[in-house]
């Protein structure tokens, strides 16, 4: 069994390449085989609504990326298999270390995190030793170890309220999210210039054009927009808030700004509503509204990671400890155990 001969060359291939490389027979039924691994293995698939929809289908939950952890946490599975982007996948095995976790593509990367390589963030932080260090989840282990509370695009409001009032604050890595946070809670922030690529392509002209064409369409947006998007936006919010939003909202016609992958969770939820993908800027052929990082992730890939157990993600034992105190800082303050942060 490939787990056995795990070789440094096989080593050196899967950094190189961020997956296993095997060939599989053109008949394989992934689905079949997924479903008979899970078992196997005891394993449990986490799927971000931005994985392509086969996966989302076959994962035993389908989350943003708040969710997803909380789940991680909390599971008894012996596997946690990752159908997300690397930071997620860090993240699950920061909270729970003692679990193997993998991801079948480790070069699922994200323009967040490598926007804030974590030797420069230091040098930043350090510059302002007075400030509360607050990032976004969607950062690097060693970004989370120089942190003191993490946060997502559903709790962050409620993180930067629970910080005292008198506390300057930095905010990392998305600058987008940093100067909504500070429209929201009135608070001075210092921001790192970080932006994901997927909600920075938005363009305003045809979201104005297409929400001319449907007048009574509602905007929704992620966070991660920009300003002159969210503007036009009647809801601001996770993934996970959005689909909410358009289930329980009583419009039936609705444009959604973020990651087009969300459309697939979004049609199950409201099967009889409208939903309008947000055009990026590029022409109609482009497929800018997709992160191409999430998309790395096939269905091909997913039963090649859980039948070898690879890529596994590990974390330093020191970063991960480091790393610990400011997500689990961030779950009690969304699960409402703590209201004001004593930092
Ligand atoms: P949420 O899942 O927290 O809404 O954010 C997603 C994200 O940025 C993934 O790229
Ligand atoms: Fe990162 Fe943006 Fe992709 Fe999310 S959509 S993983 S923030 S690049």
């Amino acid at each position: 069994m490939l787990l056995n001969i795990m070789t440094d060359i096989l080593k050196e291939e899967i950094e190189e390449r961020g997956y296993l490389n095997v060939e599989v027979d053109k008949s394989v039924d992934f689905v079949k085989e997924i479903n008979a691994l899970k078992k196997e293995k005891n394993a449990v698939i986490l799927a971000h609504y931005y994985q392509e929809p086969d996966i989302q289908d076959i994962a035993d939950y389908v989350g943003d990326s708040l969710g997803l952890s909380q789940i991680a946490a909390e599971t008894d599975a012996d596997i946690i298999v990752f159908a997300g982007v690397q930071f997620m996948a860090e993240t699950a095995k920061i909270l729970n270390p003692t679990k193997k976790v993998i991801l079948p593509d480790l070069k699922a990367g994200c323009s967040l995190a490598e926007s804030c390589p974590p030797q420069e963030f230091k040098a930043f932080t350090d510059a302002h030793p007075d400030h509360i260090v607050v990032t976004y989840v969607n950062c690097s282990a060693e970004v989370k170890a120089l942190t003191d509370i993490v946060c997502t695009s559903s709790n962050a409001v409620s993180i930067i309220n629970a910080i005292p009032k008198d506390k300057p604050i930095i905010f990392a890595p998305d600058k987008n999210l940093g100067k909504y946070l500070i429209k929201e809670t009135g608070r001075d922030m210092l921001l790192w210039d970080g932006a994901c690529i997927v909600h920075e392509a938005f363009s305003i002209d045809k979201l104005l054009t297409l929400s001319a064409e449907y007048p009574n369409a509602k905007i929704i947006a992620h966070p991660e927009s920009e300003a002159h998007i969210l503007q036009t936006a009647t809801y601001v919010g996770s993934t996970a808030g959005m689909i909410n939003f358009v289930k329980t909202d009583d419009h039936d016609e609705f444009i959604i700004a973020t990651e087009a992958g969300i459309l697939h969770q979004m049609m199950k939820e409201v099967p009889n509503k409208k939903l309008y993908a947000a055009p990026a800027q590029e022409d109609n052929t482009c497929a800018c509204s997709e992160c191409h990082f999430m998309k790395m992730n096939t269905m091909q890939k997913l039963c090649i990671c859980m039948k070898h157990e690879l890529p596994e993600i590990h974390v330093d034992s020191e970063i991960q400890k480091r790393a610990l105190l400011p997500i689990e800082r961030m779950l009690d303050v969304s699960s409402g155990k703590v209201s004001v942060l004593n930092l």
